[in-house]
């Protein structure tokens, strides 16, 4: 692996623990002004300094981030769809050349084993594999976005491992039963979508079990962004991140607020 790439995955999974808390921020891209990011900037700029990574499109991330003070980001590329629409019948969005001039750590797109458009997303994946090849970004894999996709654990190796033989050099899946077989049988990092918003001790446990069973971590959004105190949210996710502290040693310091720097 070349220096580049290198150095930019160690922005984006942190070299001390060799794990990351990405705090995904994209959704926009297909549900529009989703609760909690109908202003995007409100959300995101008090709790950016405490994601390793943010994961959001580049027109968010030009008006809501400061140039001078910004975490890596890994820009999402795809897209062309909305909720209105099969959500599978994506391309890529961002000029590859767009995502050099903004710096970024890398690049997101999805891609969606078993439906309609399977062999298109598929394709978009390794046509940016290999520019990310070419100018040293890594490229993230998005499997199973969508409700008709089924997250289990057959399923979601299948998405990764084609996710990984086709250049990914990151895989964003779903946790399930039996997630040790898609950490297995995937020979790149793996991290975890939160998915709908649950209570906040119940998106801890996910968090320890996903790393527990393997994960380098979340890119999770919802579960971070849609809680009551986002701060005090991803504070104790980084802690069962980084600190690997236990789910409840976790909801506490989620109670207690945080703490405040
Ligand atoms: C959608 C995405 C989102 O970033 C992803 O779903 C993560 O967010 P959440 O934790 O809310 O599920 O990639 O395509």
């Amino acid at each position: 692996m070349d220096w580049g790439m290198r150095n930019r995955i160690s922005r984006i999974i942190r070299p001390g623990t060799g794990r990351t808390v990405m705090l995904a921020v994209d959704h926009g891209y297909f549900l529009g002004p989703t609760s909690g990011l109908e202003k995007p900037k409100e959300t995101i700029q008090p709790i950016a300094k405490y994601a390793d990574t943010l994961m959001l499109t580049r027109g968010v991330l030009r008006y809501t981030i400061d140039p001078n003070d910004a975490p890596p980001i890994v820009l999402r590329v795809s897209g062309g769809t909305s909720i209105l629409t099969p959500l599978s019948n994506e391309g890529v969005t961002a000029d590859f050349e767009d995502a050099i001039r903004l710096n970024v750590a890398g690049v997101a797109i999805s891609i969606f084993v078993g439906s309609e458009h399977e062999r298109q997303t598929l394709l978009n994946l390794s046509e940016l594999v290999n520019l990310g090849e070419r100018y040293g970004i890594p490229v993230l894999a998005v499997t199973a976005v969508g409700k008709d996709m089924n997250r289990d654990a057959r399923y979601l190796s299948l998405a990764s491992r084609i996710a990984a033989e086709l250049g990914a050099r990151i895989v964003k899946t779903y946790y399930c039963e039996d997630f040790e077989q898609v950490v297995e049988t995937c020979p790149v990092p793996v991290v975890i979508a939160g998915g709908k918003k649950i209570t906040e001790k119940e998106a801890l446990d996910l968090t320890y079990n996903a790393v527990s069973r393997g994960a380098v971590g979340v890119d999770m959004g919802r579960n971070i962004f849609q809680s009551e105190n986002p701060k005090a949210m991803i504070q104790a996710v980084r802690a069962v991140v980084h600190e690997g502290a236990k789910p409840a040693e976790a909801f506490d310091l989620y109670r207690s607020g945080g703490i405040s720097t």
